[in-house]
């Protein structure tokens, strides 16, 4: 099959990369020159493990491509997937549709013969129809079909996620498409994978509903976690007792400082606005997008309380930046709330993460960046851990406890063994876990 992917953003560049990998011919096309001239050399411009090699494998194969001219690669493809971002709107909260249907217009001036156009941007529903239309407007004897094939990659599992999905949906009613649908996705068959085939807002609708269905998981187990410190109960045995029952599984109940990243906010806030929008409004989602923003605001207030109450002219080490780990993407991070928070409480910041300081210095200010872990907290009044790193993890805590001028610790994603840290000596505070 050939592939044209339009937006080598983090879904675009990982889909393609999974789809070359997978044998088919795929060209990459983004409008950001120097984007695709970086890629062209082998220089990525997101962290995601083991991606450069992928493109790297494939790019010498020629089976992938990077380009800043469409023209070929839709000309050629059996399949023109978009890709492109749909950030939440100024304003409203909407998903800013923008330059889904540029690309849809870019699409319909191009394709010749049977062009199969699939959304893979997290859209609204009935976003299909309007590409559609858009298309159709342009091209009245157009030959194409268009699908809804959501992502549900993880940043940080991307590839793994892509290649050993728990599901595939596709959205079409059109037999042509399926079929290049399923040609695309073959290799999976290997390892069972069940493609769902369903009507294309159905399929629209399935990307939301598992974003917010994961972030009321989240939610519901933070606030489980709050509930923990006051009646001195354990949120991590909480979790194991209630995931272990098979009708709520384990997963993504792992109590910590509010959801981020480049999904879980955008899409839930855009799926409370389409509820209203057609007056079957989410209730449920509504509560968890204000609750969660308001938990990832609390977190200074515990940082501080854990403190003395006082954080003025302290130095407070922060050990990670990014959403969370693996990631080098700080899109709507916790600590994106939380050091503002604490400067504006008077505190200076010196903080580390492995791979998002770079983008960390674009949004954040006054921020010292120290070069590793213990660097972080050396002579810092305190270490307080955003992110759960595995490096952080192995801390050599004996002298990160040297390093610091206090023992306090806190420790927003529960990565240390309360028993251990006071028997270390650490005043440590956790998430829904009784002090010892
Ligand atoms: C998510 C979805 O998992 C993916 O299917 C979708 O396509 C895009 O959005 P991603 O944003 O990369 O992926 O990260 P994810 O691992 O899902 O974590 C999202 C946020 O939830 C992070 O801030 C993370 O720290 C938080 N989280 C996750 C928890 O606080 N607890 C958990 O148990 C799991």
């Amino acid at each position: 099959m050939r592939v044209a992917m339009i937006g080598t953003g983090y879904v675009g560049l990982v889909s393609g990369a999974c789809f070359a990998d997978f044998g088919h011919v795929v060209t990459c096309v983004d409008k950001d020159a120097s984007k695709i001239e970086k890629l062209e050399a082998g220089v990525m411009p997101i962290y995601e493990p083991g991606l450069d090699s992928l493109v790297e494998k494939n790019v010498k194969e020629e089976r992938l491509f990077f380009t800043t001219e469409a023209r070929d690669a839709i000309r050629n493809a059996d399949a023109v997937f978009i890709a492109v971002g749909t950030p939440s709107r100024r304003g409203d909260g909407h998903a800013d549709l923008s330059y889904v249907y540029a690309a849809a217009e870019e699409i319909a001036e191009l394709m010749d013969g049977f062009t199969v156009v699939v959304t893979k941007s997290t859209v609204p529903v009935g976003t299909g129809d309007e590409v559609e239309e858009i298309i159709r407007k342009k091209r009245p004897d157009g030959d194409f079909a268009v699908v809804s094939n959501p992502e549900f990659l993880r940043e940080g599992a991307a590839i793994k996620d892509f290649k050993i999905p728990d599901r595939v949906v596709v959205g079409t009613d059109d037999e042509r498409a399926r079929e290049v649908m399923t040609e695309l996705y073959r290799p999976l068959f290997l390892n069972e994978t069940p493609i769902l085939f369903t009507a294309r807002r159905t399929s629209e609708l399935i990307k939301y509903a598992a974003n917010a269905f994961l972030a009321v998981k989240i939610t519901f187990i933070n606030e489980m976690a709050d509930l923990c410190e006051k009646v001195g109960a354990n949120v991590q045995e909480v979790s194991r007792g209630i995931g272990l029952d098979g009708r709520i599984g384990k997963k993504f109940l792992n109590a910590g400082p509010g959801y981020g990243g480049s999904c879980f906010p955008k899409d839930t806030l855009a799926l409370t606005k389409t509820a209203n929008d057609y007056n079957s409004p989410v209730r449920i989602v509504d509560t968890v997008v204000e609750v969660n923003a308001a938990r990832k605001k609390a977190m200074a207030d515990k940082v501080i309380a854990a403190m003395g109450g006082d954080v003025k002219g302290k130095t407070i080490g922060v050990l990670g930046l990014a959403f969370k780990q693996n990631t080098d993407d700080m899109r709507d991070a916790p600590s994106l709330d939380i050091i503002p928070a604490l400067q504006a409480a008077g505190a200076k910041i010196r903080a580390f993460d492995p791979e998002a300081m770079e983008e960390a210095s674009h949004l954040l200010s006054d921020i010292e960046f120290a070069k590793n872990a213990y660097d972080a907290v050396e002579q810092a009044d305190a270490m307080v851990i955003v992110t759960e790193w595995d490096q952080f993890r192995a801390l050599d805590l004996d002298r990160i406890k040297a390093a610091l001028n206090s023992n306090i610790v806190v420790d927003l994603r529960n990565i240390y063994s309360p028993e251990d840290m006071a028997g270390r000596g650490f005043q440590y505070t956790s998430i829904g876990r009784p002090l010892v």
